[in-house]
């Protein structure tokens, strides 16, 4: 079980060769220009919102790899508008939960705001709770520090991908407290440097996260991590 940073907050997981993309946003991204998309060929597109930087190559890559995207209610109607076929799309809503191929994913709360990119109403904007062969992922989105999190500090969390760039969504000294109210110890930094209002100081946010007794893991762009 591995996950490969493309930038930005452009994850792909690989479950045991399922492939699952999330937020992809790569050739508008200056920083993931070693990115060829053309190699990007996931089984699942996972969007947690509509803006720019978390969708902005879901057409093309999901052209290439006739893969499934999978939103919230209308976030699956904007990539229905994308021409992305009915089949090829999957809806669901706060609170639900979604049998996959490889294992299941819950959308949960995130404090943001979300539009589609054709200026419409895009619902709220999500994290995702994977559980795949009994490890448990939180994919944060884009997302301020919220009390709600409190609710994910049970779940016994394997690893998160939490926000760290301040500006838009948390930043690092939030992503901190994120960490500690959804009691996790492996936080994989993502949404920084990509923008001059999210570049970060990495050397200082590794040593806050080690601080509190969590290790922050910030990949380079193209590289993957064992989970
Ligand atoms: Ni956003
Ligand atoms: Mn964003």
């Amino acid at each position: 079980m591995k996950a490969t940073y493309y930038g930005h907050s452009c994850i792909e997981f690989d479950f045991d060769g399922h492939k699952v993309l999330f937020d992809p946003f790569i050739t508008y991204n200056s920083l993931a220009k070693e990115v060829d998309i053309k190699s990007i060929l996931p089984e699942y597109i996972f969007l947690s919102h509509g803006h720019q930087d978390h969708v902005a190559d879901m057409v093309e890559i999901q052209k290439n790899s006739q893969s499934t995207v999978v939103a919230i209610l209308e976030m699956a109607a904007w990539a229905r508008r994308q021409g992305v076929p009915d089949n090829k799309v999957i809806e669901f809503n706060l609170g639900g939960t979604l049998k996959t191929t490889f294992g299941t994913v819950k959308i949960v709360y995130a404090q943001h705001s979300n539009s589609t990119p054709d200026g419409q109403y895009g619902g709220a904007p999500v994290g995702f709770i994977l559980r795949v062969g009994g490890k448990k992922i939180y994919f944060a989105g884009d997302t301020a520090l919220t009390l709600e999190m409190k609710l994910l500090a049970d779940l016994d969390l394997d690893w998160a991908f939490l926000p760290i760039g301040g500006h838009y969504t948390m930043d690092v000294d939030d992503a901190v407290r994120a960490a500690e109210f959804i009691n996790c110890d492996r936080i994989v930094g993502i949404h920084y440097d990509s923008f001059p209002p999210i570049q970060i100081n990495k050397e200082e946010a590794s040593e806050k996260f080690s601080n509190v007794g969590k290790t922050l893991y910030l990949p380079a762009i193209g590289e993957s991590i064992s989970l």
